[in-house]
């Protein structure tokens, strides 16, 4: 099942999502999470951009993969979920990458991140890892962290831009913006 996805201003994107009780059957949300991150042709998606409020993301670095010769390594398998994460170590001196997000369709800013983290989590058959990633994928999941934490990647612009950007994310709270795909926009009259 396609959700519409959650943009800016609904409260859900500011929540911290809710542990999911380990043994829980997720197999259906991650299925439907996968299926809107693709309609939606997103890199990477979380709980709370389709209305649940929970600690659960996924990622599909593979089609960033195709479309890139200077492949990162490793990218061409990046297709994961993380439940239940906890962030252990970000390091490394900070890069600047252009970033966008489903829930704020049509403005990409460049947004400075720790190259490499170490990060816990849970997969979908609730097997633990610890693991370290770089790069891109360490990018992607930082923002789709985030997304767990109530954190949006604007958080990160300084006042001045933030105030620049204030039309547009008004408008988009109001459901005026163009996409692709379906959303759910929290003060459409
Ligand atoms: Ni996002």
């Amino acid at each position: 099942m396609i959700y519409p996805i959650v943009v800016y201003g609904d409260p859900v994107l500011r929540q911290r999502g809710k542990d999911i009780t380990p043994g829980t059957d997720v197999s259906q949300l991650v299925a439907d999470m996968f299926e809107t991150m693709h309609a939606a042709q997103g890199i990477g998606l979380a709980a709370p951009q389709i209305g649940k409020s929970l600690r659960l993301f996924v990622a599909d670095g593979t089609t960033l993969h195709q479309d890139d010769d200077e492949n990162e390594p490793g990218m061409d398998t990046f297709k994961k979920v993380f439940i239940n994460p906890e962030m252990l170590e970000e390091s490394g001196q900070p890069w600047v990458f252009e970033e966008g997000c489903l829930s704020i369709p049509n403005i990409r800013e460049n947004i400075s991140r720790r190259p490499r983290i170490r990060i816990r989590y849970y997969d979908e058959h609730w097997n633990l890892h610890e693991e370290e990633f770089d790069g891109m994928k360490a990018r992607i999941i930082q923002h789709e962290y985030d997304h767990i934490e109530g954190r949006l990647f604007i958080d990160y612009l300084s006042p001045l831009k933030r105030r620049m950007l204030k039309g547009k994310l008004n408008d988009i709270s109001r459901g005026q913006v163009s996409t692709e795909y379906r959303i759910l926009a929290p003060l459409r009259k």
